[in-house]
């Protein structure tokens, strides 16, 4: 896809996911978010970038962790959601968040600007993840943190099937490089490149949890990567891609509530303190310091991913 249409299939489709953002996936990502935050570790005084931070779920809790004396700036590419997290920001009364409408690809803030960049379940959805990660490299200060997460290996997400079945009905693909950096030691090497040093990768087993079908498909198709395509659906076309997909999550379907198996893969990097020299693109190779393999099983739901 192209990239301009890619960033406008999400900006749209993120701006009509703010509503239901709080209903179907705050309580969904709340695990994963947690473990991004302790392994980052934001300390009183930091200065903290959140890049892609929705609705400001993993900002607000930076601010209360930095203090009036750090700071904390999200941006994110849907100005709807920018809109959600300042307005939590100030209802909490945290004047140390700020948020501003941004492309994760170009950042306009200064070089060296912040001691700790965070990303949770942003770089799926950017044209050139690594072009972003370069952007986090560069707004780092030496010696400067990194924690990113993004979803995990497809074949461990049982909700995958999602994006081939809208896609059929588009005739294009809505998030081409969605499962890219999920994959092997992908996104590790992505950060490598960019001249990050990974000290963790992790993989976090986890589920998504749905009451019945109606919750599955609101929370599939209500806002987010889908959801400008779905908002063009008619009616026949809803009830087909509805019906398939609940065809495809099936398997973890148990007296009509869903237990849908996810992972995420989450990587600690740091800018190092002097130099920095960019790692082979190829990716060849991590750079000293090759990433610790960790598993964390969270939640292991039922039915077979194979
Ligand atoms: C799954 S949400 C994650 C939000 C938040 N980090 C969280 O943990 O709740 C993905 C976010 O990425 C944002 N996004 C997509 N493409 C982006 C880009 N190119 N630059 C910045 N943000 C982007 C979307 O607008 C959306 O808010």
């Amino acid at each position: 896809m192209d990239a301009r249409l890619q960033r406008r299939v999400q900006r749209y489709g993120w701006d009509r996911a703010v509503d239901a953002y709080a209903s179907h996936w705050h309580g969904a990502l709340a695990g994963v978010q947690g473990e991004l935050l302790t392994l980052a570790a934001p300390a009183p005084g930091e200065a903290v970038l959140d890049v892609a931070c929705g609705t400001g779920m993993v900002s607000l809790a930076a601010a209360h962790a930095v203090g009036p004396a750090g700071r904390v700036l999200g941006i994110d590419l849907a100005g709807a959601m920018v809109q959600a997290a300042r307005a939590r920001a100030q209802e909490l009364g945290l004047v140390q968040a700020a948020f501003v409408r941004m492309d994760a690809e170009q950042l306009a803030l200064p070089d060296a600007s912040f001691d700790l960049a965070l990303c949770t379940l942003g770089l799926m959805y950017v044209p050139d993840p690594q072009a972003a990660v370069r952007e986090l490299h560069r707004v780092l200060r030496p010696g400067g943190r990194a924690v990113l997460a993004v979803w995990g290996e497809r074949a461990r997400c049982g909700w995958a099937p999602l994006f081939g079945i809208v896609d059929a009905e588009v005739r294009s693909e809505v998030c081409p490089l969605f499962f890219g950096l999920g994959q092997g030691e992908a996104l590790a090497r992505c950060c490598a490149s960019a001249g990050l040093q990974v000290s963790v990768q992790r993989r976090r087993s986890d589920s998504l949890d749905y009451a019945d079908a109606a919750e599955a498909c609101a929370a599939a198709f209500a806002g987010g990567p889908v959801a400008l395509a779905w908002s063009r659906f008619d009616p026949a076309a809803r009830q087909r891609v509805q019906a398939r997909y609940l065809e495809a999550i099936a398997p973890w379907c148990d007296g009509g509530a869903y237990r849908v198996p996810a992972e995420y893969l989450i990587v600690a990097a740091q800018r190092p303190s002097t130099g920095t020299a960019f790692a082979d693109a190829a990716g060849a190779g991590l750079p000293s310091g090759t990433p610790m393999q960790e598993t964390t099983v969270c939640a292991i739901a039922g039915g077979s991913m194979s």
